[in-house]
């Protein structure tokens, strides 16, 4: 294939990806986005190995290769659980990470015929692509191993954090400057080393109620990280491609930071979720119980009812029954409505995903800012699995880990049911001062089951 038709069809794949961003942003659209998506991936993997001159044993381990990640790929995408899928994400920008480091290595041990000041650009690429794909490959796995819990999401806060983490582009933008004029082996080493340890400890001091703007901030730096490795390796499409990713990651980063009251350059700087939270938990008081029969009762006689998913909505797979339980209580002339928080669950879309699937219709979900001024005038709310985003202390706590962040004023309503298994604090583990209020009631127990016991009773 002559590189002017890879060109060709490079743009037409730059093309596809801008059309599936597009529709990727409405659930509408979103199935024909994933589409475009994968034409133009295909259409770029077919460009790109079309123009590669490679002898044959080459071109055999690079398709073995392919079939083996893709084979994994395909399997991993199929099992994967809907509340697995963002420590799946984060793992596979460590990916994107790593590749970006192995593409930097082999430009600086390639030795490219260049003179001045190309050289200079070269060596330039190669040092910030590292860097890059360094932070993004260890701060991925660090957000995966705290988001399928494997290692505690509280922050790691350690002394003089922010002097450390300013010291480290210090260091690296004097060692860029140096490597650029006598680019020696040792100093990408130590670009590498230190590159590494700031991405473990960039993601490992940020509190978990933080955790899903660093998700996307990190997703914006594999971008980077992709388009740095493009510059290297010439490749036009990996350039446009990897700034689609780092710009549309970035902008989602600074949608998230504005939705939870964060400052988007202090995330960037990875200088927030700062102090130390208090570890003592406060005795909150008394709290009060109710079976699902009362609830059913509640309901029955309310004429408006508000219903706030969270992320043990979608452990216990609830959404289905809850479904059930809108339509029988539409049906009875009541008006239901949900209110989702921007960070519900543990992916963007989390919760909105899971009640389409259920075929909950779209007009009666709202989101936060839409709902929340109404919630004082909802006769019963469900909390259903959701902790941290309906956290009273977020509100009126200002020295609580999660102070600042905007949630679901739930407690205005008349009366609160929060289905749950336990006491026990959500994901950005804050106590919760919402589950001992005099309008709040607990009804522990699987989410599922709660919620079939009460359509039971319709
Ligand atoms: P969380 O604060 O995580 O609380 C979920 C609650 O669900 C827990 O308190 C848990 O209590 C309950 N639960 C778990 N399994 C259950 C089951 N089978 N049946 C009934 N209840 C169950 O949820 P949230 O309000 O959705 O907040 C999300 C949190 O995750 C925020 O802190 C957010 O910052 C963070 N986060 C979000 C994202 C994105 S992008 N959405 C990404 C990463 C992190 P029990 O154990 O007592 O049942």
């Amino acid at each position: 294939m002559s590189l002017s038709v890879a060109d060709a069809a490079y743009l037409v794949a730059a093309v596809l990806f801008i059309m599936s961003l597009a529709g990727l942003s409405r659930h509408e659209t979103a199935r024909g986005g994933v589409v475009y998506g994968m034409v133009g991936m295909g259409i770029a993997l077919v460009a790109t190995i079309g123009f590669l001159v490679l002898p044959a044993s080459s071109v055999v381990l690079l398709i073995v290769a392919m079939l083996v990640g893709a084979a994994i790929g395909l399997w991993r995408a199929r099992v994967v659980q809907m509340t697995g899928m963002p420590q799946l994400i984060a793992l596979l920008h460590s990916f994107v990470g790593l590749a970006a480091v192995l593409v930097g290595w082999t430009g600086h041990l390639s030795h490219p015929d260049l003179a001045g000041s190309l050289r200079g650009v070269h060596n330039a690429e190669v040092v910030i692509g590292i860097f890059i794909g360094a932070v993004t490959f260890t701060g991925s796995i660090v957000a995966y191993l705290k988001l399928s819990a494997r290692i505690s999401s509280r922050p790691l806060v350690l002394p003089g954090k922010n002097a450390l983490n300013i010291g480290a582009l210090v260091v690296f933008v004097a060692l860029t400057v140096w490597y650029v004029i006598t680019p020696d082996l040792w100093l990408l080493a130590v670009v590498t080393l230190i590159a590494l340890a700031l991405g473990v400890h960039l993601v490992a001091s940020i509190g978990g109620g933080d955790m899903p703007v660093v998700v996307s901030m990190l997703n914006s730096y594999s971008g980077w990280a992709a388009a740095a490795s493009g510059f290297l390796l010439d490749n036009d499409l990996l350039i446009v491609t990897g700034a689609l990713v780092g710009s549309s990651g970035a902008y989602l980063s600074y949608i998230m930071c504005k939705a939870m009251n964060r400052s988007f350059l202090s995330v960037i700087a990875g200088g927030f979720g700062i102090e130390a939270p208090s570890a003592a938990v406060e005795e909150q008081g008394e709290y009060q119980e109710v079976s699902a029969e009362q609830t059913a009762e509640l309901l029955q006689n309310a004429t408006t009812v508000v219903i706030t998913p969270g992320y043990g909505m979608a452990v216990a797979q609830a959404q289905y029954p809850v479904a059930e339980l809108v339509q029988k209580l539409r049906d009875r002339g009541v008006t239901v409505r949900f209110g989702i928080h921007p960070v519900a669950g543990r992916l963007p879309g989390h919760m909105n995903v899971l009640l389409a699937e259920a075929r909950v219709p779209y007009d009666i979900v709202l989101e936060m800012d839409e709902i929340n001024d109404e919630l004082r005038d909802t006769d019963v709310v469900l909390v259903i699995g959701a902790n941290d985003t309906v956290n009273p202390a977020a509100a009126e706590d200002p020295g609580s880990p999660i102070a600042g962040m905007p949630v679901l004023r739930v407690w205005e309503a008349r009366q609160v049911v929060v289905f749950k298994r336990s006491m026990a604090a959500g994901y950005a583990g804050v106590p919760n001062p919402l589950f001992y209020r005099e309008n709040a009631r607990m009804l522990f127990g699987d989410a599922r089951k709660a919620v079939d016991e009460i359509v039971g009773y319709f």
